[in-house]
C-alpha cells in the first residue's frame, strides 16, 4: 500500500513507457516488504531546462534517488551536487542518490555488466576483449573490462573516428585499448585470434524490429573458444546469440546487466540487498507482454 511514509525512486529519460526498471524495481520493494516505489518520470528530449527542473524536483518532492537513462545520461551531471570517478570516466550518469540533501550521481552500467559476465563465469582480468560499438553502452563497457583488469581490449565501430575518440579519451591504461573500423573481414580476423576470449555487441544490431540483424556475418563460424555478450535483450535470445550458440561458444544474453545496473542502484538507493532472481523474473514477465 502506498502512504505517507512510501519512499520514491524513478526513472528519468524519454521515452520510459517501454522501459522494463519500473517493474523490475517494484517486483523487487514487494518481494522485500520494503515501503518503496519506482515510478516513471517522462522528460522531454533536448529540454534543458526541464532536465534541470526535474533534477532539481528530487529534492524538491523527497525522492530517494533515480536511475537516468537515454537521453538525459549526460545532461543530468551539471546538474548534481557530486560525481564518482567511474560516472565521470564513463562521462554519464545513471543513476542518481539523494544522499543528506545533496544529489550524487553513480554510473553502475559497467559494474552491472563485469557483474553478469562473471555471473556467466567469465572472469575478464588477464583476458583479451572485442566491443563492438562506441556509443554510451560501449565506454561503460570498456570501463568495467578495463577496470577489471582486462590485459586488452579493442574496440570496432562503423565510424572508426567513434572509436578513437572513445580510445583517446578512456584509454590512460598504457596500451590496453585500441581503436579498429568494424567491417565482417576485420572482425572475423579479429575474433580469429586465440587470444580473444570475450566478443561484446553494444550496438543496437539484432534489437527488435530488426531480428534478423547481426554483427557477425553469416558465411562465417565463430570460434567456439569465445564468450558472447550481446547488450541487446528484446529478444533475449539475438540472431548473434544464436549463432554463438551453433558455434558451440557460450552465450550471454543482455537481461543480466540490465539487472545487476538495477540491482546496485537498488543497493545504493536502499541499502539493502537486492533480489537479482525476483527482478530478472520481473523482467522476463515484462518481455512477454
Ligand atoms: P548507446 O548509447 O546505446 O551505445 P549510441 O551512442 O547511439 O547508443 O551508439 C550506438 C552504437 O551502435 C554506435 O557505435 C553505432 O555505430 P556508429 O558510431 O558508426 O553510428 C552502432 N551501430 C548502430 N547501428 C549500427 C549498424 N547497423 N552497424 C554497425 N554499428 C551500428
Amino acid at each position: 500500500m502506498i502512504d505517507g511514509r512510501t519512499q520514491l525512486v524513478g526513472l528519468i529519460g524519454w521515452p520510459v513507457e517501454h522501459s522494463l526498471s519500473p517493474a523490475m524495481h517494484n517486483a523487487a520493494f514487494a518481494a522485500l516488504d520494503l515501503n518503496w516505489r519506482y515510478l516513471p518520470l517522462p522528460v522531454r528530449p533536448r529540454a534543458t531546462a526541464e532536465v534541470q527542473a526535474a533534477v532539481h524536483g528530487l529534492l524538491a518532492l523527497g525522492f530517494r534517488g533515480a536511475n537516468v537513462t537515454v537521453p538525459h545520461k549526460q545532461a543530468v551531471m551539471k546538474h548534481l551536487d557530486e560525481i564518482s570517478n567511474t560516472a565521470r570516466a564513463i562521462g554519464a550518469v545513471n543513476t542518481i542518490v539523494v544522499q543528506e540533501g545533496r544529489l550524487c550521481g553513480y554510473n553502475t552500467d559497467g559494474d552491472g555488466f563485469v557483474a553478469a559476465l562473471r555471473e556467466a563465469h567469465f572472469e575478464p582480468a588477464g583476458r583479451q576483449a572485442l566491443v563492438v560499438g562506441a556509443g554510451g553502452a560501449a565506454r561503460a563497457v570498456v570501463h568495467g573490462l578495463l577496470s577489471s583488469k582486462a590485459e586488452k581490449v579493442t574496440v570496432l565501430n562503423r565510424t572508426l573516428e567513434r572509436a578513437q575518440v572513445l580510445v583517446s579519451e578512456m584509454g590512460g591504461h598504457s596500451g590496453r585499448l585500441r581503436a579498429l573500423l568494424l567491417t565482417p573481414e576485420t572482425l572475423v580476423e579479429a575474433a580469429s585470434s586465440p587470444e580473444i576470449g570475450l566478443l561484446v555487441n553494444t550496438t543496437t544490431v539484432g534489437m527488435w524490429p530488426q531480428v534478423d540483424g547481426s554483427i557477425w556475418p553469416e558465411s562465417k563460424t565463430l570460434p567456439a573458444s569465445l564468450t558472447v555478450f550481446d547488450l541487446v535483450y528484446n529478444p533475449l535470445e539475438t540472431h548473434l546469440l544464436q549463432e554463438a550458440s551453433i558455434s558451440g561458444a557460450r552465450a550471454v544474453d543482455g537481461l543480466g546487466m540490465l539487472v545487476m545496473q538495477g540491482a546496485l542502484a537498488f543497493v545504493k538507493w536502499t541499502g539493502v540487498q537486492a533480489p537479482l532472481d525476483v527482478m530478472r523474473a520481473a523482467c522476463e514477465r515484462e518481455l512477454r507482454r
